[in-house]
């Protein structure tokens, strides 16, 4: 029977089903293995051609090409010549922007605003899908309380609650309103679970989670996924106490299909099943095939170990051939519900009208404003005077579109942010803008990316030049009224294989900034970072100091908008800012202990020196100021199964419209574990007027007063008291009191 055409309509769940149930009557064991398998879709890597398996069935998906004529060629193979004609999907890392690049998720969780996300992705999913890809390896939804860990970058950072709504977020963002949606993708939840808290924060080392710290902390992001709809799930690498992720029954089956009721399909990471014997795990390529399959990985992701093992393995009675079914019909029935049989090809003249979008732009840029975090304004120095005349632009990342538009590009992309100085440059066309760039800044160690084929190879500057262009830049700075330094990490400094021992503003960097200081000019800090650096130095000398994160595309607009005051930044950190690398992991949400901070016996839990974040969790200014009061608390008392409303007056008190990020944190006192001492749950983002009041109410009920307790071994609500606190970051002060009663 051949797959009925349904063009317009979105299919039913029973004639899903039933297309499924026909195209599986028909294929061979090899085939369905084949639509267990991912291939990659580059021409360096060894083995049979692309082309090859694909037209025996033996693939049903293709990653690594970013190649519209290259699609269809591929997808004429496997609709017209493989046994059962069934189309590939086309898979790739759509992170933050196919051509029009947003900022880096990170910052996009600095906006506190899911809606910024869900744009930025709608965009994504438009342009990637017009490119020919219909299924993208984000969200990223790894909570991450250690800056040291390069992934940082693209995850909403440190807390559930933040990372559960950027993650609903972003599904609905790349797959619209249902699974199939026109101009939209296939997203991926990654990596499931707790990839973020690798051993000392490096890149694929072993995680150690209790359940509660899994289940209270890192698996929030996912369920909100699950709940959202997302189509697909990418098992970790790393071994999570003890068991690989990427062959963990508990993940994958008990939690995720168990308790979520997740009916879509789960990818391993690249080379991840094939791992399992690297990891010590699995005894060969055929036990590492069996434990996967058996754990819950459906499709396995470029290391070749199900075709190779899984036909021996349903042979010899080792699995069951309803094991092998129950791996594809979710596979099947994405690609149903994407309507691939019914259009399979991409229309190749399409992307370049789409990326060509005027409104596409406007997003980006509308994202980097709203992303942006200002540390520091002492004695208001921001916004700038744009009848500012002579202005110097000074730093290794002031002219960088890699830098600009960050980590995570798709494959092939062709970096062309506007930078911070041509943002600067056409905000002031009359003004003299300067730029000298310093010294560079690079890896000490070089990234995997490096040798791959086509990198671009760049000679290193020598002490010599290192020097020469060191004075240039203070020379450049010391003809100038103004100084705007723009400082941070290169692109390939956070991201996969991209962990640092150190936070530090990395190479000659602060001392340039301190040779530019030392000049008795304004100057003001512009940090272009995938991660929280320790900018102590920075934070006490520099009186203007604003995280850009990696802003993308239009990052110099919407830098040069919030500099002389167009745009006035609300964004805030989605993550704490540690004084020093060394006191990662550091986070808001720890427990209370026998000695709490600010107590009698409390100094620092460190002897050489405090150990209070440099910025915490949530905080940010504005060019305005706000006041938050009138804390209120429906009921004092609230019964178990309940819900209380709490209330708070917000008013801008400043001369300026901008916005505040109002923000609800909990702790319950005493209970059958304990709990930490302040926990986010709710925030909003509002835009005020001057003179202007609004009130936020936020719900406490069950989801955001109970949790999963160790020693009770379930999710629990108890009766107990709990302190309230609303204000405008995780430092707040304004409190009230609740008590859970049965
Ligand atoms: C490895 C990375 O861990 C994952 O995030 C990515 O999606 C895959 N490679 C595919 O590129």
């Amino acid at each position: 029977m051949d797959i009925k055409r349904i063009t317009g309509a979105i299919p039913s769940e029973a004639e899903v089903v039933a297309r499924v149930e026909a195209l599986m009557g028909r294929m061979s064991l090899e085939e369905k293995i084949g639509q267990l398998t991912q291939i990659g879709g580059l021409s360096f890597f060894p083995g049979p051609k692309p082309e090859d398996i694909i037209r025996k069935g033996g693939a049903g998906s293709v990653l690594w090409i970013n190649d519209t004529k290259q699609f269809n060629v591929l997808q004429k193979i496997a609709v017209e010549e493989s046994p059962s004609k069934i189309p590939l999907l086309f898979a790739l890392d759509v992170i933050h922007g196919y051509r029009t690049i947003f900022p880096v998720p990170l910052a996009m969780a600095s906006s506190w605003d899911p809606s910024v996300a869900e744009r930025a992705q709608t965009v994504a999913a438009r342009e990637a899908r017009a490119a020919g890809l219909h299924w993208t390896f984000g969200p990223m939804l790894d909570i991450a309380r250690d800056a040291r860990w390069g992934r940082i970058v693209e995850g909403a950072g440190e807390d559930p609650c933040l990372g559960a709504a950027m993650a609903a977020a972003q599904v609905r963002g790349f797959q619209g309103p249902y699974l199939g949606a026109p101009d939209r993708v296939v997203a991926c939840a990654k990596h499931f679970a707790g990839y973020g808290a690798a051993d000392g924060g490096r890149d694929y080392d072993p995680v150690y989670l209790p359940e509660d710290q899994l289940r209270n902390v890192y698996f929030p992001p996912f369920e909100a996924a699950v709940k959202a709809g997302v189509g697909t799930f990418m098992s970790a690498y790393m071994d999570l106490n003890d068991v690989p992720a990427s062959g963990n029954h508990f993940l994958l089956r008990d939690v995720l299909r168990g308790e979520w009721g997740f009916q879509g399909f789960v990818v391993s990471d690249a080379l991840a099943v094939g791992n399992l014997v690297t990891q010590g795990f699995a005894r060969d390529g055929r036990d590492a095939a069996f434990r996967a399959l058996s754990a819950g990985v459906d499709m396995d992701m470029a290391s070749s170990t199900y075709p190779q093992h899984l036909a021996g393995l349903v042979e010899d009675g080792t699995l069951m051939l309803a094991d092998i079914d129950a791996a594809v019909r979710p596979i099947l029935a994405t690609k149903v519900r994407m309507g691939l049989f019914e259009q399979p090809y991409v229309d190749e003249s399409k992307l370049a009208q789409v990326v060509a979008l005027p409104e596409h732009r406007k997003e980006a840029r509308l994202a980097a404003q709203r992303s942006m975090v200002l540390l520091r304004n002492e004695g208001q120095l921001l916004p700038l005077a744009k009848s500012l005349r002579n202005l110097a632009v000074i730093g290794p990342l002031a002219d960088s579109m890699e830098a600009t538009e960050g980590s995570w590009m798709v494959f092939g992309h062709t970096p062309a942010a506007v930078t911070v100085v041509e943002g600067i440059r056409a905000k002031l066309p009359g003004a003299k803008v300067e730029y000298a760039p310093g010294p560079e800044i690079r890896r000490d160690i070089g990234s995997f990316f490096d040798d791959m084929p086509g990198a671009a190879k760049k000679t290193p500057q020598t002490p010599e030049q290192a020097e020469a262009a060191f004075q240039t830049a203070v020379a450049t700075a010391r003809g100038a009224d103004l100084v705007v330094m723009v400082l941070g990490e290169n692109a390939d400094m956070a991201g996969e294989f991209a962990s640092r021992a150190s936070l530090d503003l990395p190479g000659r960097q602060e001392e340039l900034l301190k040779a530019v200081v030392a000049l008795g000019k304004p100057v003001v800090l512009v940090l272009l970072n995938g991660r929280p650096l320790s900018i102590v130095w920075a934070a006490e000398n520099v009186p203007a100091i604003l995280e850009a994160w990696e802003p993308g595309s239009e990052g110099g607009h919407a830098i040069a908008d919030i500099l002389f005051g167009d745009v006035n930044p609300g964004g805030k950190l989605p993550v704490t800012f540690p004084r020093k690398a060394s006191h990662a992991p550091l986070y808001y949400a720890r427990n209370l202990t026998h000695s709490p901070e600010g107590g009698w016996m409390y100094r620092s839990r460190y002897w050489d020196g405090p150990t209070t974040p440099l910025y915490p969790f949530g905080f940010g200014l504005s060019y305005t100021t706000f006041s938050i009061t009138n804390l209120k608390v429906a009921a004092p008392q609230v019964t178990v199964g309940s819900s209380v409303a709490v209330t708070a007056d917000v008013t801008n008190t400043g001369s300026a419209v901008g916005d505040e990020v109002v923000q609800l944190y909990i702790h319950q006192k005493a209970g059958s574990d304990s709990r930490p001492m302040r926990e986010l749950k709710g925030f909003e983002r509002l835009t005020l007027k001057p003179g202007e009041t609004k009130t936020v109410t936020f719900l406490l009920g069950p989801a955001e007063l109970g949790y999963w307790s160790t020693n009770t071994g379930k999710w629990a609500q108890e009766a107990e008291a709990f302190d309230v606190w609303v204000g405008a970051d995780s430092l707040a002060t304004l409190h009230a009191d609740l008590a859970v009663v049965r």
